[in-house]
């Protein structure tokens, strides 16, 4: 199972396992990792899941959707270069160990 680390907002990272296919959204609802809301359950319509993808990472992910931009664009607190509704970033072996912020206020 590849693993998720996820870096709340005051520093503390916390990682978990994740199904291959599964979001990285999923991922940290069904872990308990607090700061991901996912209000629309992963419709893309809510932005509530906002992370930051980490440097390393963000290059090897597909880039985000029309409806993914858009959100980025309009719903997000602070959207920096890492920016990604982790509902919409499936979880591979290939991005095992893939690290992401949580921001400390969803919109
Ligand atoms: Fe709503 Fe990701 S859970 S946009």
């Amino acid at each position: 199972m590849p693993k998720v680390v996820f870096v709340l907002p005051d520093g503390t990272q916390t990682g978990v396992d994740a199904r291959d296919g599964d979001s990285v959204m999923l991922a940290a609802t069904q872990n308990g990792v607090p700061g991901i809301v996912a209000e629309c359950g992963g419709n893309t319509s809510c932005a509530t899941c906002h992370v930051w993808v980490r440097d390393d990472f963000a290059p090897r992910l597909d880039p985000p959707g029309d409806m993914e931009e858009d959100l980025l664009d309009l719903a997000v607190s602070e959207r920096r270069d890492g920016s990604r509704l982790s509902c919409q970033v499936p979880v591979t072996s290939e991005l095992d160990g893939l690290t992401v912020e949580i921001p400390a206020v969803q919109p």
